[in-house]
This record gives C-alpha cells, structure tokens and sequence, in this order.
C-alpha cells in the first residue's frame, strides 16, 4: 500500500492568475507524481488547498486533479472554507457540518479530521468532531489506521508555526488518541516543511508543501521587531509518499526536481546489489 500525500497547495495566492506560480508548483508535484513506479495507490491533498477559499481556485484544483490514476482525498486547512469547498466537491462527508470522515485504503483505514476553525490560523478541534472520532475509533479497534488533518499538534521550534502544547483542542485530540493501539500514524500539513515527532504514541509527520516553504528558523521571533528575516523560500515543490511494509508506515520524503545521477545499476553495482540481498537473512 503506497499513499502519497501533497498539502499546502495555495491555489488562488495570485487571483486570476490560473497560471500562477503556485499551480505551477502543483502542475510539477502531480507529473511526479503520476510517473512514480509502482504508482501510489491513493492521494492525500491535506489542506490550504486554495489560498483564499474562493470557489473558483476549488475549480482550478478540480482542473488540475482531474484524470489522475489514482483516487484523491481531501481535508481542509485555514486557507479552506468548507462551503466553497463543498460547492465543488459535493460528495465529500461532513458530519455535522465538519468535513470528517473513515476511509478503507487496502489494508489500512484512513479517519480525516477537520481542524479549520474560520478566522483562525491555527488548529481547532472541538466537542462535536471529538465525539465523532471517539465513535469512528471504537467502531474498529484492529485495522492499522491513520490519521489525516491539516494542523500538527506539536510544537514544531518554528516560532511563528508553533502550536501551542496547552491549547484545549490538542488535549482533546490527545485524548482521543491515546491508547488506540491500531492507531499507527498521523500526517498532516501546515508547517510547509518535513517534520516527524513521536506524540502521544504514534507518529506525526508533517508533509513538506507544493507551495513555497516555510525557512527553517528556530528563532524565537518577536511580532514588535521585524528582523528582516526570511519566512518563506523557494525550495522546490515536495511531496511525501506513505509505504505499508505490512507492520508499519515508513513515510519518505521527496521534491519534484531531478537530481544528478551519481551511481547507476550497472554490471559495476550489480555484484554489490546481489550481496546485499544474498546476506538476507542472517
Ligand atoms: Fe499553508
């Protein structure tokens, strides 16, 4: 089972502009991403799909989603509005107005959590989508399941991306979680830059972005003095591709740019290949 994940797609950063950089960047992801050998068998697209959550930018997402081998999965971000989300993609769950939702994926099962809060840059996680996932958790208690959302619950040292650990609804999420021994992961975005943390028991990845990333600064950072500092670059557009080895998740990360080739598997390199495999097992 190989899940590929994409997030912070920020459609929309440049309004009427379908050829904006940030498609752009999405435009190069996909091409990798549909040229991967074996192919992922699902996509996961984990919110700030559009930048402004204007439902012409979900229509360019349709557009630029539109004939790809492989089902894609959505969750929203801060940058989303569920209700223009949900003019374009219609059959997508809510439950109780929060688009939350399970989803058998080969052997695992994925539950997609909602963390959009309107009018807040941060997570939000409350009673209601807490009650549903605590049911979504009970309803099966063995099949390896992962979890999917936008906002990390960790502070990540990037102080302006930070979530705070004292706020209410990581507890709430924490106490869903906790001791949920088939609960083997959970990825997510916002941070716009690969992270893993053990949280909580499991795992938390966050996938780096197709948009432009967040610098890599663990400064503390002042809001009264601005230093100039870099906040977002132009690395390239990155991606994460989820591998089920049949016991655990390995998450990989990767950009959409070619590399210089520095060794290849030729009749030199053969002879190693074969004893690496040869001394299997010991
Ligand atoms: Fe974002």
């Amino acid at each position: 089972m190989l899940i590929a994940q994409i997030t912070d797609i920020h459609l929309g950063f440049e309004p009427d502009s379908p050829a904006e950089f940030n498609r752009q960047r999405l435009d190069r992801t996909l091409e990798r991403l549909v040229a991967l050998d074996p192919l992922p068998d699902l996509l996961l697209a984990t919110g700030d799909l559009v930048d402004r959550g204007d439902v012409d930018s979900y229509r360019r997402l349709q557009e630029a989603f539109a004939g790809l081998p492989f089902p894609v999965e959505m969750c929203l971000g801060n940058h989303d509005d569920r209700a223009n989300f949900a003019a374009v993609f219609p059959v997508r769950q809510y439950v109780g107005g929060y688009l939350q939702y399970t989803l058998a994926a080969g052997p695992l099962r994925l539950i997609v959590l909602d963390t959009l809060e309107p009018g807040r840059h941060g997570g939000a996680f409350c009673e209601a989508r807490a009650q549903w996932l605590r049911a979504a958790l009970g309803a099966d208690t063995t099949t390896p399941t992962l979890i999917v959302q936008h906002h990390p619950p960790i502070e990540v040292g990037i102080a302006w991306m930070n979530t705070d650990p004292s706020e209410p609804w990581v507890h709430r999420l924490a106490e869903c979680l906790t001791g949920r021994d088939n609960v083997i992961g959970l990825v997510c975005g916002h941070i716009h830059r690969a992270t893993s943390c053990h949280w909580q028991g499991l795992t938390v990845a966050t996938c780096p972005s197709t948009a432009p990333q967040v610098t890599l600064d663990l400064r503390p950072i002042d809001p009264a003095r601005p230093d100039n500092r870099a906040m977002i670059i132009a690395e390239p557009p990155a991606y994460a591709l989820h591998f089920w080895n049949g016991r655990e998740i390995v998450t990989h990360w990767d950009t959409a740019q070619d590399y210089p080739v520095l060794a290849r598997f030729d009749a030199n390199l053969a002879p190693m290949v074969g004893e690496m495999l040869a001394e299997r097992p010991i």
